[in-house]
């Protein structure tokens, strides 16, 4: 049995954490619900049994063996060596840690090895890499992945609860003022996620440009991506054009994610079939379609992936990490 502790329990990831713990059947001795002093006292449903949230503090850990952090990467800083000091694992879904030399930074289907090789801290990646990467690591081990184009359209629940209540209000109501988001989201796009991080690039950018190289092991993949937050409730969906060593042909690149772990060939322009961030939400596998030949890259190929950026780009990533170590 392992007892395990949520960070964040409350929060848009942390809930369905609960939910993943349950429908992956991880055989939890004792599960500790941690979040602010705002939600102590609320009570969650962990296999028929209730769970009252408790606040965090600095004595949380005590006789954990995993802690799953669902809160911002300053809170995952503060608490890390309180985590670690209590002899836990901490699978955190911040990006405190993601490019850390000792950190790991792991998608289980892609390598999942690499989460035994942890000094006490495992990153969970971006959403958007992760769902990004699940789509193209097929075609990954066809040919080697010299580069990589992307362009995001993130859904609003990837910036938390906030985001979900921003929406919903400003469709009822176009004059509720923005709060999560710069500008109001509703009937808009907003494409810079987060700040400068230097060169004009968004720090959301810098994780898909960077976090690939490590999980991947590709030291040299070069990416180049624009993300951009829609209107939509849950699901994140990116637009990927690749370049491979060698040539690839469609019907191979169709064939090799037909046969991949965790994701599904949903590719059918005539019969308007492609990934719909709609239909791939409260699901964990992640969507491809729309492949065609790149008419940039001789040999290259463009696709379309959707998936569940609070299921597969977090909260069940995490969770399948937890078995990846037992
Ligand atoms: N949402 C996504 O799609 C997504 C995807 C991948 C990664 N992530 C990452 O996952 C983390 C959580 O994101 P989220 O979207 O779940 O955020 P969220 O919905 O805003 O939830 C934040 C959580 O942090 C807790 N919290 C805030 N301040 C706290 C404090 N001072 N002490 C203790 N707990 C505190 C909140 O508790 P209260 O309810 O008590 O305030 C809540 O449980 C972030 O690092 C985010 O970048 C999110």
């Amino acid at each position: 049995m392992i007892n395990i502790a949520i960070m964040g329990a409350t929060g848009a990831v942390g809930r369905q954490m609960i939910i993943c713990l349950e429908e992956e059947k991880i055989e939890v001795g004792e599960l500790r619900l941690l979040a602010s002093k705002r939600s102590v006292g609320t009570v969650f449903n962990f296999n028929n049994k209730d769970i009252v949230v408790e606040e965090l503090n600095k004595d949380s850990f005590i006789g954990l063996d995993i802690v799953l952090g669902a809160v911002s990467a300053d809170l995952a800083r503060e608490y890390a060596p309180y985590i670690k000091e209590a002899g836990a694992i901490f699978i955190d879904n911040s990006n405190a840690f993601r490019l850390y030399d000792d950190v790991p930074l792991v998608v289980p289907e892609i390598n999942g090895e690499d989460a035994r090789k942890n000094n006490g801290i495992i990153s969970n990646p971006n959403c958007s890499t992760i769902i990004s990467l699940m789509a193209v690591n097929a075609i990954n081990k066809l040919s080697k992945i010299e580069l990589m184009i992307a362009s995001t359209y993130q859904a609003v629940s990837g910036a938390g609860n906030g985001g979900t209540e921003e929406l919903l209000k400003q469709i009822e109501n176009d004059d509720y003022p923005p709060k999560t988001f710069k500008y109001r989201i509703a009937y808009n796009c907003i494409p810079c996620i987060g700040k400068n991080s230097g060169q004009g690039y968004s720090s959301e950018e810098d994780k898909l440009l960077n976090e690939g190289r490590k999980i991947l092991h590709l030291p040299d993949l070069k990416v180049t991506c624009t993300c951009v937050r829609v209107p939509v409730l849950r699901s994140h969906s990116i637009s990927i054009s690749l370049k491979c060593q060698r040539a690839l042909n469609v019907e191979e690149v169709r064939a090799a994610i037909a046969r991949e772990d965790g994701v599904v060939l949903c590719d059918d322009i005539d019969h308007d079939i492609y990934p719909m961030p709609r239909d791939v939400s409260d699901q964990n596998k992640v969507f491809v379609g729309r492949i065609r030949e790149d008419q940039v890259f001789e040999g290259g190929i463009a696709l379309f992936c959707s998936g569940d950026q609070i299921r597969k780009g977090a909260a069940a990533n995490a969770v399948q990490i937890i078995k990846c170590l037992f």
